[in-house]
């Protein structure tokens, strides 16, 4: 009448949980994004992202010593430029002393073997917040490219060690590969966000790069033509495909949570390592839930990154890696 087989067995008690779980978190399961701003003495709330802030170089170095000493070896860096030295074409993400490489130079100083990696679009840069040149109302492919690749090689030279181009042009990561191959620059990888959706999800990121598409007659209001539909699934078979094709040595599916799917469909389909990005309107969502007391912070946060591992992701990208790292107990 009963079952010779029950389930519930392994499921008796903490240690035996703990020796047939299948799915273990560990600070190296992360990459830390930052956010850098221009000045001194700066670390600023995001008002659409409690207890994530942006730094200015200064404090960024007792930032990236704080995330060694968790054991956190890999940060995305990010920054938000002045309104003055944004244009059309990208000229400032091409400064030699601009803020993105005097930041990868300042992290490397402080803490020589942290992995740097960048973010490789325009959008921080243009007058229009798209993440390619605007042309005739349009978001011009190929000039975009070369400019992506020399900005990829400019990051390379002031000391990354992966770029991250994050722009959904087509053709991009091929270029940027011939680009640093031509410069010498082959030990430099390029994690490419290969499958990145045209979501909702980005808003708070946007507040805190001031980065939101302007909204200006003739001037795409959103990304749509070169992010992915939300709709698709096949597509970003093809995309990360593509993508590998070109020379991508990490892929990325972007945002977390609701693309679950995907993540699945990419890690039966290549072997490449796979990134994932829990995007900042996830880190929103779950803080003002836990605020209005709806939601339990910790235990929701590490049930995310545990879900977004078990799908198939060998790399997370999340404002949670400092939260979830401290609260791991092996
Ligand atoms: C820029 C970029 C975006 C994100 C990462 N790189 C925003 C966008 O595409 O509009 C989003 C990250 C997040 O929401 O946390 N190309």
């Amino acid at each position: 009448m009963f079952p010779i087989r029950r389930n519930r067995r392994l499921r008796q008690s903490d240690a035996i949980r703990r020796l047939v779980r299948e799915t273990i978190i560990s600070p190296n399961d992360f990459l830390v994004p930052l956010f850098i701003v221009e000045g001194k003495g700066i670390k600023e709330e995001i008002a659409s992202m409690p207890n994530y802030y942006r730094y200015s170089l200064d404090l960024l170095k007792d930032e990236v010593k704080t995330l060694w000493s968790l054991g956190l070896k890999s940060v995305l860096l990010f920054v938000k430029v002045e309104d003055s030295l944004k244009d059309n074409k990208g000229t400032e993400a091409l400064n030699p002393n601009g803020l993105m490489q005097r930041a990868i130079k300042t992290v490397k100083e402080v803490c020589p073997d942290m992995l740097v990696m960048t973010d490789v679009a325009l959008d921080p840069f243009s007058v229009y917040g798209h993440d390619g040149i605007v042309e005739n109302g349009k978001i011009a492919n190929d000039a975009t490219v070369e400019v992506l690749a020399e900005m990829s090689i400019s990051h390379a030279e002031a000391g990354a060690d992966f770029v991250a181009p994050s722009d959904m042009m087509d053709g991009r990561i091929l270029g940027i590969r011939e680009a640093l191959d031509q410069s010498n620059l082959i030990d430099v990888g390029i994690m490419s966000y290969s499958a990145k959706y045209a979501s909702a999800f980005y808003g708070p990121f946007r507040d805190a790069l001031d980065s939101a598409p302007v909204d200006i007659q003739n001037i795409p209001k959103d990304k749509k033509t070169y992010q992915m539909d939300v709709a698709n699934r096949e597509e970003a078979i093809r995309e990360t495909e593509m993508d590998i094709n070109e020379g991508a040595d990490i892929v990325m599916v972007k945002p977390g949570l609701c693309y679950l799917d995907i993540v699945r469909d990419i890690k039966n389909s290549f072997d490449v390592p796979i990134a994932v990005y829990q995007v900042s309107g996830e880190y929103a969502m779950l803080k003002a839930a836990a605020e209005k007391g709806w939601l339990d912070h910790d235990s929701v946060m590490l049930e995310q990154v545990t879900s977004i591992k078990r799908a198939g992701a060998d790399i997370i990208a999340s404002y949670f890696a400092k939260d979830v790292v401290k609260l791991l107990k092996y």
